[in-house]
């Protein structure tokens, strides 16, 4: 696929990836088809053109397959029925059996178990007897997570060891009915994350590690590079090249990883797109990640991952927001030199909403957690 040749990039999501996706694809002269799936958030506009119909409406799809030469998804939460429909009839990366994996913890975690790669602890529950047995085999702190329609922590409660026989069965009530990954609750040392990207022709790319601070379960700031001892940074490398590897994927993939305190890495999941702790490559990196995917998907050569400057992004919630419609001041926040500002195009700012982000660029690494800690004060954020 040539860019600029009437070349078309469907997204499957209309929500702030498939936004950057779609700056990235038309800066590169792509044209792109946002499917939204029904959801008006406004995220999509910067789209050349916008299908605002549900993911099972057969009108949609038959507009959709039409109208793009490649199709790609910008969340994993997606019917995979329509993922299946769109691939058996133009090209679909990452393919529906790998967004299928990801978007189900279960699958995920088989996946990573069948081929070896060391994840958490954890043991499968579908009802009060095996949630009861999974959580004494484990005999430890644990975080019991929904298998599928999680994200930002939802869908997660944490629960102590030792537990009575009535506290469990009342655990259980919040999730009746479905199925839940129990996971040891583990004693973090840092968290990280790799993005990888894979072509057309088995060629892959990493970026460098990011180090990953999260606040009430959300991601609230990511720095990068990250302050995690080498080693450990390459073999977290080394291990999501593997996994997109082993999934025969292609496209942008994000792999999550835990370090804990006793030295094991440790694969937290996957999210089969770009990733929240990927925008410091916007500014930071020689491609970031919204165009490295559209160069995987359209069969392009990768691009460098090279990290031009040391950076640190917030994450900006509609906490921060004066009222629903009011984005706070950026006067002082844009006066200082470094700091760069990506909203959305959300028309409603709710708490824990995803507005933007700011990345804060450095001559180093302390420069840059300088200005960090200078922004964290106008936005009212604790201190890091
Ligand atoms: N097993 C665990 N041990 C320790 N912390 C965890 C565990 N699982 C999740 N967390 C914390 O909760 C955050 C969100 O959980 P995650 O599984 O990544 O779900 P989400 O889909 O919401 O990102 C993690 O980044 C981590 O901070
Ligand atoms: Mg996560």
């Amino acid at each position: 696929m040539n860019p600029g040749n009437n070349a078309w990039i469907g997204v499957l999501g209309g929500g702030q990836l498939g936004r950057m996706l779609s700056l990235a694809s038309r800066k590169m002269g792509f044209s792109v088809l946002t499917w939204t799936g029904g959801d008006r958030s406004g995220a999509a506009s910067p789209a050349d053109k916008i299908l605002d119909k549900p993911f099972d409406d057969p009108e949609a799809l038959d507009e959709f397959t039409k109208s793009v030469n490649v199709a790609t998804v910008e969340f994993e939460n997606l019917p995979n029925e329509t993922l299946k429909k769109v691939e058996q009839r133009i090209p679909l990366f990452p393919g529906s059996k790998a967004v299928s994996i990801c978007q189900h913890r279960e699958r995920e975690k088989m996946f990573l178990s069948e081929n070896a790669f060391a994840c958490v602890n954890f043991k499968l529950a579908e009802n009060l007897e095996s949630f009861k047995s999974g959580l004494k085999k484990l005999n430890s702190e644990v975080i019991v997570k929904t298998a599928e329609f999680g994200y930002d922590g939802k869908g997660q409660l944490k629960l102590k060891e030792n537990l009575s026989e009535s506290e469990i069965e009342e655990a259980w009530k919040t999730f009746e009915g479905g199925r839940v990954v129990i996971e040891e609750c583990v004693s973090l040392e840092a968290e990280l994350s790799v993005l990888v990207a894979r072509g057309h022709h088995n060629d892959t790319e990493t970026y460098d590690p990011i180090e990953n601070i999260h606040r009430n379960h959300i991601l609230d700031v990511s720095v990068i590079p990250a302050r995690i001892p080498q080693d450990i940074q390459n073999k977290a490398k080394q291990t999501a090249v593997e996994i997109a590897e082993a999934m025969d994927y292609i496209g942008m993939m994000a792999v999550e990883f835990f370090l804990s305190v006793d030295g094991r890495l440790l694969i937290n999941e996957l999210a089969p797109r770009p990733h929240n702790s990927g925008h410091h490559s916007i500014n930071a990196c020689q491609t970031s990640q919204f165009e490295q995917q559209a160069r995987a998907i359209s069969g392009l050569p990768l691009g460098s991952t090279d990290l031009i400057c040391p950076t640190v992004m917030i994450n900006l919630l509609g906490d921060h927001w004066l009222d629903p419609k009011t984005p706070p001041d950026w006067n002082a926040i844009l006066s200082i030199k470094g700091a760069n500002l990506h909203l959305y195009g959300k028309r409603e700012a709710r708490p824990g909403r995803k507005m933007g982000h700011i990345n804060i660029m450095g001559a180093d690494l302390s420069e840059a957690l300088v200005k960090t800690a200078i922004i964290r004060e106008h936005l009212n954020l604790p201190k890091l």
